[in-house]
């Protein structure tokens, strides 16, 4: 089977631009399981699920269809046959997606269509377990950090009506969740390759990633 490339790390670290970048130059397809958990999440809203409930959450997590496209050029996510793409980058999403993404069943669901996605090969996954646990056959793991202060600012650059202060507690809080959480928390994969890429941009960060992909 073809090339897998996981990519993992923490909010605002540059996944996704970088993965996108990365399957662009190297004609591999692109999956973001963040917007997979988002999606979930956008579901759950919608239906009125106590989202402080976790066996709640556990109930209704087999009853979406979620459907990712994994093309670099324009990656889409319907949800019961619906473009979902805009409303789950939503701040109501956002800020509630961590207590989703902490529940067994969900991952559990989710994790199985991303491995059924990756299975085939030639194809870059983006998220906080891919090296770990969705993809721990990867050829090459990449780990992406940036400082909390850098990924504030890259996001609240391409979000409207955020301070960087506001964006800085809210991905603090949501890492914490993320890391902390029983199943699968976000960390380091065994094998994984650590780049901060703090002082870069995204051209030598993508620079960066090719050259690990090419060893
Ligand atoms: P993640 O998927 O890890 O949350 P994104 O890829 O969405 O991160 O990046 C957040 C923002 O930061 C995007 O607007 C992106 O263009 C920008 N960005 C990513 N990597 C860099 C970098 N190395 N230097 C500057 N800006 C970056
Ligand atoms: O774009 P950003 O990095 O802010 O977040 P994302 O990649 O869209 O992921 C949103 C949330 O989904 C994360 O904060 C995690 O709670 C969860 N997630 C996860 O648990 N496991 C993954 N493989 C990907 C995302």
């Amino acid at each position: 089977s073809g090339l897998v490339v996981a990519m993992d790390g923490p909010s605002g670290s540059g996944k996704s631009s970088v993965s996108r970048g990365v399957a662009r130059a190297l004609g591999l397809r692109y999956l973001d399981t963040g917007a997979m958990y988002r999606a979930m999440t956008w579901w759950m809203l919608q239906q009125g699920v106590d989202l402080a409930d976790p066996a709640a959450i556990a109930a209704r997590s087999g009853e979406p269809s979620i459907v990712s496209g994994t093309d670099p050029e324009g990656p889409t996510i319907q949800v019961d046959g619906v473009d979902v793409g805009g409303p789950i980058r939503e701040a109501e999403v956002t800020g509630a997606v961590s207590a989703v993404a902490a529940v067994p069943e969900v991952r559990a669901r989710l994790v199985a269509l991303q491995r059924e996605l990756a299975g085939a090969g030639d194809i870059v996954v983006e998220g906080r377990d891919i090296g770990s646990v969705v993809c721990p056959d990867a050829a090459v793991k990449v780990y992406l950090t940036a400082s909390a202060e850098a990924r504030a600012r890259r996001r609240s650059a391409e979000l409207t009506g955020s301070t960087v202060e506001a964006q800085q507690a809210d991905m603090a809080r949501r890492d914490t969740l993320d890391s902390t959480r029983k199943t699968d928390p976000l960390s380091m994969a065994d094998g994984a390759v650590e780049l901060d890429t703090t002082a870069l941009n995204l051209e030598e960060v993508i620079a960066e990633v090719l050259r690990l992909v090419k060893e």
